[in-house]
């Protein structure tokens, strides 16, 4: 494949760029296992598997949203608008995959984003689909500049994100400014139901980052007075502990409708992104970081649980008012990484000490499975295991309430994370050891496809699914976890000059002066 070889060639061209005083493939280093191939091998077998999954989507779904890999079919469960090729433009752009993005970048201008059969997310459009086409916008008028073909594409990334955001706005016409998030575009209706937090608290970082490239403040003020309500929380009761909140918000009110939550999905991203807004622009977004320190703090004295059966682990609880469940999913483990982040942006080593040891807890629920996959939804209450996972309770530190895979980047996500900050090429052995797991248990077909249970070898089922993440998240951070270095990997050091949104879309950070 001529494409490839060249893309790699250019991508390892001349020595071998590590970060600094990064040990690499170093015998007995990490958990001292076994030798890795080196790492340039390592990131071409992850740009294998994407070329993989690109394929079988270009030939059997593109441009509907995801391929159906084991029939050779696709879905649009994203309004039909080609989500996997959006989500996978940063992705191809980062692995130097020249022939995929323009493929792409040729695509995006043909949307309709003003018209779908099917209920619009304002939440997952935002991120899948206006954090992609930023994304590759940044890339393309920036450092990838070389791997665009025709320059009024790349003008048309950020018009088709102004359109796409344009179609959008009206979510946010409602009493309090907090977004509906269920939309219907044939009538601008909405569902009128409750928001949620995650899905109010991250639109922020593309929609602000959509304003300070166009000069269109609009967009950024939507969403500040969105997020103002989270900042605020009301009723009091909402907020069981500093900076911890309940996950149910009233469009009308603005108001909390309960007190329950964690680091959990419906809450996740908005504890991600107070974070990250600091990292993009500390000066516009101080109390941000004040509240994530907040969140931080509670979470560490709060939530922090030990396993009976396995003392040696840490675990985040999830609360309804101050009682603590017992319970943590997949979705819940990116939580070590935005630790790790904060810890190193805001130089206190307690923070990336406490996100290491939910980085190691979570490596945990890889390690005990068949497939070497962690599940789902997870739990360690002593008096709630299953009789028949009571030996795997003993020895592993949790058992398992929901055992599907559904293709999730969180762990590897965290180890990414964990590998930036600290060097240790034991993160690297351990998202080289998933990425080896999840391509022997998920790949299938013209594809990679969902699973239903990763305690049996072989995965139970296939659910004949490839979500888009797959290509926006997995693999790109699967493959940044062994590339060289570059200006859009994660600071070592705490200076980030790009910042991830919750889909794994890298955005230039803000600098005065220019966008
Ligand atoms: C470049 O892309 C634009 C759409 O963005 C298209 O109209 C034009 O024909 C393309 N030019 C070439 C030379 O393909
Ligand atoms: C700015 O964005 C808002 C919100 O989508 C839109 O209504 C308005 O037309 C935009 N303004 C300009 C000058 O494009
Ligand atoms: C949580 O607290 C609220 C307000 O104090 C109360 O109305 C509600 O019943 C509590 N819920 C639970 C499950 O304890
Ligand atoms: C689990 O460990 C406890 C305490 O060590 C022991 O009593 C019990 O028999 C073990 N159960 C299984 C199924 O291994
Ligand atoms: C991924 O799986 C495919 C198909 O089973 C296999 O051919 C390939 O060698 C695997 N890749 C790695 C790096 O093990």
């Amino acid at each position: 494949m001529i494409t490839k070889a060249v893309a790699l060639a250019a991508a390892f061209q001349g020595a071998f760029a590590l970060p600094k005083n990064v040990p690499v493939n170093l015998k007995g280093k990490g958990n001292g296992k076994r030798d890795l191939p080196p790492a340039e091998v390592r990131a071409e077998a992850v740009v294998n598997a994407f070329r993989t999954a690109w394929e079988g989507y270009s030939k059997y779904a593109f441009p509907n949203d995801e391929l159906k890999p084991v029939t050779n079919g696709f879905s649009n469960s994203r309004n039909q608008w080609g989500a996997s090729a959006v989500d996978a433009l940063s992705t191809a752009l980062v692995m130097g995959q020249k022939d995929i993005v323009n493929q792409i970048i040729d695509y995006i201008p043909t949307i309709d984003y003003f018209s779908t059969p099917s209920s619009v997310s304002l939440f997952e459009t935002t991120i899948r689909y206006l954090g992609g086409m930023l994304s590759g916008y940044d890339f393309l008028n920036g450092p990838l500049a070389d791997l665009a073909d025709n320059k009024t594409n790349v003008e048309q990334l950020l018009e088709q994100s102004k359109n796409l955001a344009n179609a959008l706005s009206y979510a946010f016409d409602t009493p309090s400014g907090v977004p509906y998030n269920n939309l219907d575009f044939s009538d601008r209706s909405t569902d009128g139901s409750n928001n949620g937090l995650a899905t109010v608290g991250t639109l922020i970082l593309e929609w602000v980052r959509l304003a300070d490239l166009t000069g269109n403040e609009t967009y950024a003020k939507l969403t500040e007075k969105a997020e103002s309500y989270l900042l605020a929380p009301k009723p009091a009761t909402s907020e069981p502990w500093p900076g911890l909140l309940g996950m149910s918000i009233s469009p009308t009110t603005g108001e909390f409708q309960d007190a329950r939550g964690g680091w959990i999905g419906g809450a996740d991203s908005f504890y991600e992104y107070l974070i990250k807004m600091y990292v993009y622009d500390p000066s516009r977004y101080a109390t941000y970081k004040d509240r994530w320190i907040l969140a931080v703090d509670s979470t560490i004295t709060h939530l922090t649980s030990h396993p009976k059966s396995r003392p040696d682990l840490t675990f985040v609880a999830m609360y309804t008012n101050q009682t603590l469940q017992l319970v943590s999913q997949h979705l819940a483990c990116f939580d070590g990484g935005n630790f790790i982040l904060g810890g190193q942006v805001l130089d206190k080593q307690e923070y990336i000490d406490y996100g290491l040891e939910l980085v190691n807890g979570c490596h945990e629920t890889y390690i005990a499975t068949a497939t070497g996959i962690g599940p789902e939804i997870f739990a360690w209450d002593d008096t709630k295991v299953p009789s028949a996972q009571a030996a795997f309770y003993n020895s592993s530190g949790f058992y398992i309430t929901n055992s599907a895979y559904q293709l999730r980047p969180e762990v590897i996500e965290s180890f990414y994370y964990a590998y930036r900050a600290t060097g240790d090429v034991k993160y690297q052995e351990w998202a080289w050891d998933a990425f080896l797991a999840i391509n022997a248990t998920t790949r299938v077909g013209s594809g990679f496809s969902s699973i239903e249970d990763v305690d049996v070898v072989g995965g139970g089922a296939f659910t004949d699914f490839q979500e888009s993440f797959w290509f926006a998240e997995v693999l790109k951070y699967s493959f940044l976890i062994h590339a060289p270095e570059a200006e859009w990997q994660v600071g070592r050091d705490g200076v980030n000059k790009w910042v991830f949104n919750t889909e794994a879309h890298p955005f230039k950070v803000f600098e005065d002066g220019y966008a």
